[in-house]
């Protein structure tokens, strides 16, 4: 749902760039030093979205929280729309509910746990997945330091394309209003 709301969004920006107002999202910097892809926000992006993390995420360190997902790049990839590799893509990781990617074979453990992923999940999950979920299928021994787990969970929550504020209201949809207008 979320990612129809944003195709909508977007195609309602490329429309009239007023309808956009402050939830449009940048796709080039404004100096035009854009060589990265479109959608990865710049520093002061990253920035902005950190300092709106939930304490004590926003005290991450993201250039720390970046080189502990050099742990699990062989496995994930991040970025919205990335492919599946050994383990499932994960943006939008926060919110979703475990086991749900589309086109992922998961283990019974991650398809039956029935819980949406949160920091919180994610720290008891990172410090040892064997024994958080027995019988899921994540070969990863755990990250047993907690300010590695803080500052991954802060990088992939920038990373993964977290909305603060998002878990606490969710957004009245307002995809069948732009589609209509289309
Ligand atoms: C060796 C490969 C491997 C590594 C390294 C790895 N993972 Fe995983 N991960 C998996 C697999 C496989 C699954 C699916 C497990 C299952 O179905 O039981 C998974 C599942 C997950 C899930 C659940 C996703 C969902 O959709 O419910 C999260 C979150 C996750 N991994 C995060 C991480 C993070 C963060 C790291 C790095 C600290 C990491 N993983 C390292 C292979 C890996």
């Amino acid at each position: 749902m979320l990612h129809s709301t944003h195709l909508a969004l977007a195609a309602t920006c490329l429309i009239g760039l007023s309808a956009c107002g402050q939830g449009g999202v940048e796709t080039s910097a404004p100096d035009g030093s854009a060589k990265a892809p479109a959608a990865a926000p710049s520093a002061a992006e990253q920035q902005a979205l950190l300092a709106a993390l939930p304490a004590p995420y926003n005290t991450g360190d993201l250039e720390n929280g970046r080189r502990q997902f050099g742990l699990c790049r062989s496995c994930h990839t991040v970025v919205e729309g990335g492919p599946n590799l050994t383990g499932p893509n994960l943006h939008g990781v926060f919110g979703r509910t475990a086991g749900t990617v589309e086109g992922y074979r998961y283990s019974d453990a991650l398809q039956t746990a029935g819980f949406t992923w949160d920091a919180e999940r994610l720290d008891a999950w990172l410090a040892n997945p064997r024994t958080y979920l027995p019988g899921n299928r994540m070969t990863f021994a755990g990250l047993a330091d907690p300010k590695k787990r803080l500052d991954l969970i802060a990088y992939l929550k920038v990373e993964s394309g977290f909305e603060p504020g998002a878990a606490e209201a969710p957004a009245a949809d307002p995809a069948s209003a732009a589609e209509a207008e289309l």
